[in-house]
């Protein structure tokens, strides 16, 4: 395990992988070997290359026969100031491995809003000597700066047009714990405690870490020049949400027994939001946090004996077997003495001491790993998190683009090693008039529907299977977990996708739908385990496996899948997949299946956004390539769905690669500092601000005026001329 006093910190880098099933597609290859002539074939398709304008689109067949081409459905392109530029209108920034950040020239990147920094008058700056107090970062940008969103402001309400004033809201994911304390990563030991109490934190390290966590909420105003933002400090909107901030339970899930804890026995309320990832906007205007790694922040001690079966497999699916510490951060060790409200760290503990669940907190587990809706614009709201879309490690949630009088649908994957990609959508239809709607809009849309998990065949097609009781096997009869309410399938979400026959996939981080296709584009950020452990088999949608220096490293660089919906419906319950981009060393030759080159080649693709244009934004977290090159950001102007070929990967696996790469429609825009991950993004509305993330930062980046310890921080990158981002005009 990762030490919590490395300088990557634990939520991030310990993949989890507690997925048992064979579900990737050892019958299914034998079964479907695909007639890939019938499924691709060649010839240009010239309604789509003028669709695409410059874009050099190959293979789109205009056969008959063809299951994939439909382009007698074509989207509505963006047009007039919302057009996606022609052409990737700048120079390609080189390879670094420098303490500094580069973005392209004739951008300007400035460090915004680090760690600490004060949203109110009355408390002090943030330090490098640390001392500054736990309970202060109620008021303080908190630590691993994540997903974020800009939400356009006027007056006290959403007005998503404007730019001049406006929310920007943001994930803190986690925490460098020996950066953030004045004592470094401490631990106590104590060898005749029982197991998980064997190391010991100190109460004022758990609540600083506790604190930095969650969501914060900070008003910005541009600046007086008209060129990027400053923050308006003490603004009544101004707020941290954090793991201790209580939130609310919605949806199916509510009430029922598993969520049931001391602290709520009606199992309406928990306390904390954790391990906020990836962000999404929802179509009326909220913000919705995810949490991911929530496992990690909890401890399970020798309880099995107590708890039933379906308790038992529940836990362990998640990761949370017998025995199990924690990832480092031992929230649930300090002494309770130590506490200052009701169960400080008692809460963290989700063994079974209690005679009742409503004696203790095995289930406050069950209480996390949702998406949380926030509504940045009414402070005194509650986070709701919004059950019915699944239990799991939520990474973002990307919804379709709306229709009036449909339903809506939120795209959504799991990151773990072998877990699966979602969808959810909506019982209620889809109505304009609820732009604005705040959380009873959310209430609307999120509380009731269908959740669907993702299943890709080797031939290029893909089907949702639905999570509902008493269908396809999730009911009683089910011998690990009985399914016996929507609930039961919704906590356990996992499980229930096991037994549909879910395909495991390398890691699904960021969605993002483009607004140009309408097509649905998830990275897979990388799996050591792909085609190196025999339930992580190579398959059409996972297909690499590869030695790097002699090493089997699975999957190592990630790849980036997409697909489109049968005939553009996103309620459909069909879609046709391809690769869009495999990651690689451009100098891999085997793995570079995508064409890259030193000016757009990268590894770990995990940051994703479609701006409202069409342009796509891709991140990296990368610990493979950075030797040559740090985490970066790149821009791109993608094509659609089987504008590619079929290739064979070195692992003989046949699959359906996109376009390839070239400067005209992948480029390397940003490189972030040494050691960094980058991550989060947003556009301001008039397409003239990009912020993002930098995440554990190495070296001495965003440290205070004369420190030398490194902070998590924003990004503001605007055009030196304050222009468009990307436009023409340069
Ligand atoms: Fe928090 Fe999967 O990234
Ligand atoms: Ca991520
Ligand atoms: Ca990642």
């Amino acid at each position: 395990m990762t030490p919590l006093n490395s300088k990557q910190s634990l939520a991030h880098d310990i993949g989890e992988d507690s997925n048992p099933t064979n579900n990737t597609e050892f019958q299914t290859i034998i079964n479907r070997r695909m007639n890939r002539r019938s499924v691709l074939k060649g010839g240009t398709g010239l309604t789509a290359a003028a669709f695409f304008g410059a874009l050099p689109l190959v293979g789109c067949s205009d056969d008959d026969n063809s299951s994939i081409t439909n382009d007698s459905n074509p989207a509505v392109p963006a047009s007039g100031d919302l057009a996606r530029p022609n052409a990737l209108n700048f120079t390609a920034v080189a390879h670094s491995t420098a303490p500094e950040m580069s973005v392209a020239a004739g951008y300007k990147a400035e460090i915004i809003l680090p760690l600490g920094t004060p949203l109110i008058s009355g408390i002090d700056d943030w330090k490098d000597n640390r001392e500054q107090s736990g309970e202060s970062f109620e008021h303080r940008m908190g630590d691993n700066h994540d997903g974020m969103w800009f939400f356009g402001k006027s007056g006290n309400g959403y007005a998503a047009k404007s730019s001049d004033n406006g929310l920007l809201v943001m994930n803190h994911e986690y925490v460098n714990s020996s950066e953030l304390s004045p004592f470094g990563y401490k631990v106590i030991e104590d060898k005749d405690a029982a197991p998980i109490f064997q190391q010991q934190r100190l109460a004022s390290d758990v609540r600083r870490e506790v604190n930095c966590h969650g969501v914060a909420v900070v008003e910005l105003k541009r600046r007086a020049d008209g060129k990027g933002y400053e923050m308006v400090k003490d603004s009544k909107f101004n707020r941290r949400l954090t793991s201790s901030s209580e939130a609310q339970l919605t949806g199916p899930v509510a009430g029922s027994d598993w969520v049931k804890t001391k602290y709520d026995p009606t199992g309406t309320k928990t306390r904390g939001i954790n391990n906020n990832c990836g962000a999404g906007l929802s179509p009326w205007g909220t913000y919705l946090t995810t949490e991911e790694n929530f496992l990690g922040v909890f401890g399970r001690g020798l309880d099995a004996a107590k708890l039933s079966t379906a308790e038992n497999y529940g836990r362990a699916r998640y990761g949370a077997t017998e025995g199990f510490a924690g990832w480092g951060y031992l929230w649930h060790t300090p002494p309770a003495k130590d506490a200052i409200f009701m169960d400080e760290f008692s809460r963290w503990d989700m063994t079974a001491v209690g005679a009742t669940a409503l004696d203790d907190y095995r289930n406050v587990f069950n209480t996390f790993g949702y998406i949380t809706e926030i509504d940045p614009f009414d402070p005194n709201a509650m986070p709701q998190k919004r059950t019915a879309l699944g239990r799991f490690a939520h990474e973002n949630c990307a919804y379709a683009p709306v229709e009036e009088g449909k339903p809506v649908v939120f795209y959504m994957g799991d990151d773990s090693r072998g877990e699966y990609i979602y969808k959810f959508v909506s019982k209620a239809l889809w109505s304009n008039s609820d732009i604005g709607g705040g959380l009873r809009a959310g209430d609307k849309y999120m509380n009731d529907g269908t959740l669907y998990v993702a299943v890709f065949n080797e031939d290029g097609s893909g089907e949702w299977k639905p999570l509902l009781q008493g269908q396809n096997g999730l009911d009683s009869t089910n011998a690990e977990l009985p399914f016996n309410s929507q609930a039961d399938v919704l906590v356990f979400a996992r499980a229930a996708a096991d037994v549909l026959g879910a395909t495991k996939m390398d890691r699904p981080e960021w969605v993002s739908v483009s607004p140009i296709t309408g097509e649905v584009y998830v990275t897979l950020t990388n799996n050591k385990y792909r085609g190196v452990r025999d339930d992580h088999p190579v398959d059409g949608a996972n297909p690499r496996s590869y030695e790097v220096n002699g090493k089997k490293r699975g999957n190592d660089n990630g790849h980036i899948i997409r697909w489109r919906q049968t005939n553009g419906d996103h309620t459909a319950m069909t879609f046709e997949w391809d690769i869009y981009l495999f990651a690689a060393p451009s100098d891999l030759t085997a793995e570079n299946l995508s064409g890259l080159s030193a000016s757009n080649d990268l590894s770990s693709p995990d940051g994703l956004y479609f701006d409202p244009r069409g342009v796509l934004w891709i991140e990296t977290d990368d610990g493979a390539y950075t030797d040559t090159t740090s985490c970066m950001l790149l821009a791109a102007l993608p094509g659609k769905v089987s504008d590619g070929e079929i290739k064979t990967t070195s692992a003989g696996q046949q699959t359906r690669v996109g376009m390839q790469a070239n400067d005209n429609n992948i480029k390397r825009f940003f490189v972030g500092p040494e050691g960094c991950e980058v991550t989060g993004i947003t556009m301001t509305p008039d397409f003239k601000t990009l912020f993002i993330n930098i995440q554990h930062p190495g070296n001495t980046w965003g440290a205070v005026a004369g420190g030398s310890t490194p902070r998590s921080a924003t990004v503001m990158i605007t055009r030196e001329d304050g222009d468009v981002i990307l436009a023409e005009s340069f």
